[in-house]
C-alpha cells in the first residue's frame, strides 16, 4: 500500500517545497524540513533518503532491495546508478549501485541488486544487515549508460556477475513500453545457483521471443575455457553482432576482452561500457609510494605506489568524503599542499600545489601533503 505523501517524486518545484520555504522562516536556526524528518524522513527537502521497504535474496550472496525514495527525487533512465550511503560499524559510507528496475514501475519505488564482493566489507553489510525499515541517504541518478530514445538498434547485452543490473533494467523498461526489438544476451556466472536475477531472466526469454538469452557458466561444465567470452564464441552465438549495438557491463577482465574483440573487428563505436571500477594504467616497476599526511586531520601515514589515497585514509581510521571511488562524482576531491601523487588511470604525475587530487583514483608518488 502506498504511504502518505504530500507530493509525488520529481515533482518539482512542488507546492509542498514552496511551502516549506515559506515556513523556514519560523523554524530559524533550523529549516522545515528539519522538523518534516521527525515525523518522515522521506519528507525531507535538505537531505534525499530512501526507506527500504523490501529484501528480497536473489542468490546465496546477492540482495535485491527495493526503496522507497523521498521528494526530491527525480526518475532515473534505465541503465543508471545512484551513490546509496550506508552506515556499518559506526561509520557512514557511500557505494554506487546500478539500479535494477525499469523506470516504468508505477509504485514510485526502485531496486538495487547487490552481491556480496570478496573483501567487500560494505557489500556483505549490505547482503547480511540491512533490513525493512531503514532509512539510507541516496543520491540522484547519474551515468550515461543508457538506450538512446530512439529505439535501440538490434542489441547485444554481454554481461556477467551483478553487471547484469543495467541490462535487466534497460531490458524491462523496453518491454514495459512494448517496444523490445530482437536482443541477444550473453551473460557470464560461475555457476548456474550463481546467476543474478537468474529466475528473472528465464522467465523474460520464456515469455518474449525476440529476446536469446545465453547463460554461460564459467566454473561448470568439463572445459571451462569454452564458457569465457571470445570472438569465436560470438561468432557461435550471435552470428550478426557486427550489426548490433552492444552494452557491456562485468569485471574488468570480461571488458578487456570484449574490447580488444571490438577494436579488432573495427567496431569500438558501437560498443557501450559500463565499469565497476576506473580502469588502472601498468604501474612503473620503479614507482614507490611514500609518508602521506592527511593535513586537516592532522593523520600521517605510509602510502604505496598503487593504493588509492581513499583508501590509505580509511585505513588510518580516517571516513573522508567519497562516492562512486571510481572517479566520476569528483565527491573525494581535496588539494595537494606538497609533494606529488601519481593518477592511477593515466600514470599522470601531480606535482603542482594546489592541484585537485581525486583521492578514488590516485596514489602516492613519493611524500606528499593532502588538504584533508
Ligand atoms: S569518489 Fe567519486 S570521484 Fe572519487
Amino acid at each position: 500500500m502506498r504511504q502518505p505523501s504530500p507530493p509525488s517524486p520529481g515533482s518539482a518545484p512542488s507546492i509542498w517545497s514552496r511551502l516549506s520555504t515559506l515556513t523556514d522562516y519560523f523554524a530559524w536556526p533550523l529549516r522545515t524540513s528539519h522538523y518534516l524528518e521527525l515525523v518522515n524522513p522521506l519528507w525531507t527537502t535538505h537531505k534525499l533518503q530512501a526507506r527500504v521497504v523490501k529484501v528480497w535474496d536473489e542468490t546465496r550472496d546477492a540482495r535485491t532491495l527495493t526503496l522507497r525514495p523521498g521528494l526530491n527525487w527525480r526518475g532515473h533512465r534505465a541503465g543508471q546508478h545512484v551513490r546509496i550511503g550506508i552506515p556499518a560499524n559506526g561509520k557512514h559510507y557511500t557505494r554506487t549501485y546500478t539500479i535494477s528496475s525499469p523506470p516504468e514501475r508505477d509504485d514510485d519505488c526502485f531496486t538495487i541488486t547487490v552481491k556480496a564482493i570478496d573483501k567487500g566489507t560494505i557489500s556483505h553489510h549490505i547482503v547480511r544487515n540491512i533490513k525493512v525499515g531503514d532509512y539510507l541517504p541516496i543520491g540522484l541518478p547519474q551515468g550515461d549508460f543508457y538506450l538512446p530514445d530512439a529505439q535501440p538498434v538490434q542489441p547485444l547485452f554481454i554481461t556477467a556477475g551483478s553487471g547484469i543490473t543495467p541490462a535487466f533494467s534497460m531490458l524491462n523498461s523496453l518491454i514495459a513500453q512494448g517496444r523490445l526489438p530482437d536482443t541477444c544476451h550473453l551473460h557470464y556466472a560461475p555457476h548456474e545457483f550463481d546467476v543474478v536475477l537468474g529466475k528473472e531472466l528465464k522467465a523474460l526469454a520464456q515469455k518474449h521471443d525476440r529476446y536469446h538469452l545465453h547463460l554461460l557458466y564459467t566454473r561448470d561444465g568439463e572445459d571451462k575455457r569454452h564458457a569465457r567470452f571470445s570472438t569465436a564464441q560470438l561468432d557461435a552465438l550471435c552470428p550478426d553482432w557486427k550489426e548490433r549495438d552492444v552494452y557491456a557491463c562485468g569485471p574488468p577482465a570480461l571488458l578487456e576482452a570484449v574490447e580488444h574483440c571490438f577494436e579488432q573487428a573495427g567496431r569500438s563505436r558501437h560498443l557501450h561500457i559500463e565499469r565497476f571500477r576506473a580502469p588502472f594504467t601498468e604501474i612503473p616497476a620503479d614507482a614507490v609510494g611514500g609518508r602521506v599526511r592527511f593535513a586537516q586531520s592532522n593523520v600521517d601515514t605510509e602510502g604505496d605506489s598503487e593504493t588509492p589515497l581513499l583508501k590509505v585514509a580509511e585505513a588510518a581510521g580516517m571516513n573522508p568524503p567519497h562516492g562512486c571511488r571510481m572517479g566520476i562524482c569528483h565527491t573525494c576531491n581535496t588539494t595537494l599542499k606538497s609533494g606529488c601523487v601519481r593518477d592511477l588511470r593515466t600514470g599522470e604525475i601531480l606535482n603542482e600545489a594546489g592541484s585537485i587530487v581525486q583521492t578514488c583514483i590516485c596514489a602516492a608518488a613519493g611524500d606528499c601533503e593532502l588538504d584533508l
